[in-house]
């Protein structure tokens, strides 16, 4: 008997890409290949890349530079890109790099094992199309009992925002939601496998419309309460969303649903209405302090967490001043914050940007002040009480490390053999990007 073949695959970028790389892994896995977790070894090694910022998509050009010589060792070694850079710029990958032998579009996933096999017969295999089926339909069910407690569920795919920033609309598509009730069986398989813990994804999760089993169409929120009836599903978080998709019915449930979790990731890019204008974003950053306000009457505790974008073509310092109003205003338990990054093909990308150095002195001040907020919000836990899901061991012996209800990663002492299972505890010391907690 030959040996399996082995299949190594590095993700970049967003959780979506997470999930399809693990979607993807599963379909290789029919084909009998078995992961690795180094390249060194691997008969195919699939890039899953990102193109959202310029450094992103720049890694992948110099990790294939990496991998090349690889294929001097194994001639059958083949090396794959899937993902948004493959999506974006799939021929120039081909171009610049001939040690590429396959390229694939994050919506063709579902074709990848005909792919490896045009590839492993010497073809170079590309496939970018932007297919109307549900690539999932045709990816395998999961069988193997899941490795961590915790699990991503992609519920929608692609964006009809058009942020002028923004490449996602064109490499993710159209918006589209899949049906609720595959997504339902799909929660139910994960939840027989020891999930407990299950984080709803898409480019713009809360614009969620699918097709409900009833017939009607089904919003985020109906999507997030029929999850909650799924026995052993303990726990629900979703990402991303857009202020203007922030619906009655789902502020409502963060009050009312007992396993949604008070943690949100909303993403307001600006402070400055100038500025959200000129980044096509269609709200205010008052229409935004409001839905917070909203948020936070339904649900006191919920953590908040952003994305936040400086230097954008026309940010004056009035405007960067706007957006740290509003961070202050808003008060944020964790966020994340770019330097704009100018990407061909968006409408952005035409316009003049702000000097980089201004750029870098505003990101400077923006981080300060959000890591200032996060400090803060993490040494306040101290004391308190936490719901902690336990994921896997932490580096003291005994010691476990899990996400509290509102997301922060917490080192749990003496805690082995309570791995898969949700525990109290309290919160004893704070670092800059985790507590330490003993059971209670
Ligand atoms: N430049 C910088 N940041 C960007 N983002 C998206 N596009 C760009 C860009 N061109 C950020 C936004 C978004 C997050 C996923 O990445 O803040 O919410
Ligand atoms: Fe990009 Fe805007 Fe769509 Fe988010 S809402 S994916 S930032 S275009």
């Amino acid at each position: 008997m030959t040996a399996p073949k082995k299949l190594h695959v590095k993700t970049y970028g967003c959780q979506m890409n997470v999930y399809d790389s693990e979607r993807m892994a599963e379909a290789m896995a029919a084909q009998g290949y078995v992961a690795t977790d180094t390249p060194d070894d691997a008969d195919l090694i699939l890039l899953n890349t990102c193109h959202i910022r310029e450094k992103a998509a720049e890694k992948v050009y110099s990790e294939l530079g990496r991998l090349k010589p690889l294929k001097a060792r194994n001639p059958d070694l083949r090396i794959g890109v899937a993902g948004c850079v493959a999506q974006a710029e799939g021929a120039e990958i081909a171009a610049r790099q001939p040690a590429v032998d396959l390229i694939v579009g994050p919506q063709s996933y579902h074709r990848l094992p005909d792919l490896v096999a045009r590839a492993n017969r010497g073809e170079r295999a590309i496939d970018t199309d932007m297919p109307d089926e549900d690539k999932f339909e045709h990816l395998p069910q999961l069988r193997t009992p899941a490795a961590r407690p915790t699990a991503f569920l992609t519920v929608q795919e692609g964006c009809d925002k058009f942020c002028a920033f923004c490449v996602v609309p064109y490499t993710r598509g159209a918006e589209a939601s899949r049906p609720v009730r595959r997504l339902l069986d799909e929660a139910r398989a994960l939840a027989d496998r020891g999930v407990r813990e299950v984080t709803l994804l898409g480019q713009n999760v809360n614009a969620y419309h699918g097709e409900g089993p009833d017939g009607r169409t089904w919003s985020l929120a109906d999507l997030v309460w029929a999850m909650a009836d799924i026995d052993g599903l303990e726990r629900i978080r979703f990402t991303t969303s857009h202020p203007n998709d922030m619906t009655d019915d789902l502020i409502a449930a963060h009050g009312e649903c007992p396993e949604l979790m008070p943690y949100l990731h909303l993403p307001v890019q600006s402070g400055s209405d100038r500025v959200l204008k000129a980044m096509n974003r269609k709200h205010t950053a008052a229409r935004y302090v409001d839905i917070v306000d909203r948020l936070r009457a339904a649900r006191p505790d919920l953590a908040l967490s952003g994305d936040f974008i400086v230097g954008f073509p026309g940010e004056t310092d009035a405007d960067f001043e706007d957006t740290l109003r509003l961070v202050e205003r808003v008060g944020y338990a964790q966020a994340y914050s770019f330097k704009y990054s100018a990407r061909p093909g968006t409408p952005a990308a035409e316009r003049a940007g702000v000097p980089a150095a201004v750029a870098a002195e505003r990101l400077h001040r923006l981080q300060s002040l959000l890591t200032a907020q996060q400090r803060a919000a993490q040494e306040a836990m101290v004391g308190g009480i936490v719901d902690v899901l336990l994921e896997k061991p932490g580096r003291l012996p005994g010691q476990m490390v899990g996400k509290s209800q509102h997301l922060h990663a917490v080192h749990v002492a003496d805690a082995a053999g309570w791995g898969g299972r949700i525990v109290r505890a309290r919160v004893t010391a704070a670092a800059p990007n985790s507590l330490a907690a003993e059971l209670v």
